[in-house]
């Protein structure tokens, strides 16, 4: 157990770790480009630890030096059988992109994971994989990990794809296929999912055309990389500090060069709409991804209802969102969110656990909605995080911001934020 006492000071500037998703795509595009790529502020967490380890098996040379990179590409159809079982760890990132990407290589791969991700459904990208002509088995009835992805007998077709759930990771998956089909490809998402995988295959010359909640995907020759990458800072590890530095009293915080894409910054129009103080400052372009430094002031937040189109561009900050939703005053209604289900854990089922331990009476859930009751009173307790990094981080900071809380793992944070408990 580690235990996490009430905050009495916060820092005026807070620095954070590279974007998580956006450093999958960087290794994975580099590697498929055919020349050396340094990759910037990449994000050392486990998860994309587990993405350079499949890479390197296909053959791709990656060296990393602390939070920089350097990938040697070996072009588009350069990659290589792997001798050994690909371990996503786990990441679901790396094991639904990685589908996507080994569809259509002439080789067998066979990918494994850790207890978390065997459990999680991997259907939703199986599916429209084998539609497009991919050879790919997964255990129970290809619901599961591990699954093996055989060479396909023929180039993949191009298809129209409706997506039922809106989600980058099968999205990305279908992108990644789809570059190597014989006709274009057509993704159609219930509501706009993260669009990072499209914004860097754009910027690596690749052709694919967005109108509203449609993609289309043609196929490509070769991809060309910048010489090179620079990672904003991940939106979802900012939102530990954005939810701190607003529930508590009379503090402003600088949290810098933070990715604000605007697939991604659902956390920040939801706070503002609770009454949060979020300034954006110094905005920059890189790559086509937006970064700013956010300065936040602390504010009396009230609680609010949302769902439908906004819960893609929040999905990882909902447990963040429900710990400023039980400092609010009034009940926060968030509809629309059965997909934090089948996350690392069943975070709706932990939140509800975990968190009225800490607010006893606050925390309801049913199989598709979340139901704050904010305002009451706040005890120190122990908790579980069942093993994943983003209980623990938003429990570390409901407690913070509290009377104190006991968390039963720490180790779990290295998935997305390495270093999350020296700075909170
Ligand atoms: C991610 C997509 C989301 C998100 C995950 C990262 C990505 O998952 O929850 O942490 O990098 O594409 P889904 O695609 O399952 O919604």
């Amino acid at each position: 157990m580690k235990k996490i006492f009430p905050i009495k000071k916060l820092s005026e500037v807070i620095e954070i770790p590279g974007d998580k998703s956006i450093s999958h795509r960087a290794i994975m595009l580099s590697s498929l480009g055919d020349t050396s790529v340094e990759i910037e502020n990449f994000l050392a967490g486990a998860d994309c630890l587990s993405t350079i380890g499949c890479m390197k098996e296909m053959g791709v040379e990656i060296k990393t030096d602390g939070d920089k990179v350097f990938v040697k590409g070996n072009g588009l159809f350069g990659l290589r059988e792997p001798e050994n079982i690909l371990d996503a760890g786990n990441s679901g990132t790396t094991l639904r992109l990685l589908l996507g990407l080994t569809a259509p290589q002439k080789f067998l791969a066979t990918f494994t994971g850790d207890s978390s991700l065997k459990k999680r459904p991997m259907a939703r990208v199986i599916k429209p994989l084998a539609e497009m002509g991919a050879a790919i088995f997964g255990r129970n009835d290809n619901k599961n990990l591990p699954i093996t992805v055989l060479k396909p007998d023929k180039k993949l077709r191009g298809i129209s794809y409706k997506m039922p759930v809106a989600s980058a990771q099968v999205k990305s998956a279908i992108i990644l296929a789809a570059l190597y089909a014989d006709s274009p490809t057509t993704i159609i998402e219930p509501y706009p999912s993260r669009n990072h995988t499209e914004k860097m295959l754009r910027a690596f010359g690749a052709k694919i055309e967005t109108v509203g909640n449609e993609i289309k995907v043609f196929p490509a020759e070769k991809l060309t990389a910048p010489e090179k990458i620079i990672v904003p800072g991940d939106i979802s590890s900012a939102a530990y500090w954005l939810v701190l530095a607003t529930i508590l009293k009379n503090f402003c915080v600088t949290i810098k060069n933070v990715g604000i894409n605007e697939t991604r910054t659902g956390i920040l129009d939801v706070l503002k709409n609770m009454g949060a103080s979020i300034e954006i400052l110094n905005q920059q372009e890189s790559g086509g991804e937006l970064s700013a430094d956010l300065k936040v002031t602390s504010s009396k937040l009230h609680g609010v209802k949302f769902g439908g189109e906004m819960i893609p561009r929040l999905i990882d900050e909902i447990p963040a969102l429900a710990v400023a939703a039980a400092f609010a005053d009034g009940d926060t209604i968030i509809n629309d969110v059965g997909e934090l289900r089948v996350k690392e854990t069943d975070r709706l089922a932990a939140i509800v656990a975990e968190f009225n331990k800490i607010s006893p009476n606050s925390f309801e859930a049913d199989e598709n909605t979340l139901i704050i009751h904010g305002g009451n009173k706040k005890i120190f307790a122990e908790c579980k995080t069942f093993a994943d990094h983003r209980m623990a981080m938003s429990l570390s900071i409901y407690g913070a911001a509290a009377e104190g809380v006991a968390i039963d793992d720490t180790d779990c944070v290295k998935i997305s934020y390495p270093n999350f408990f020296e700075t909170l």
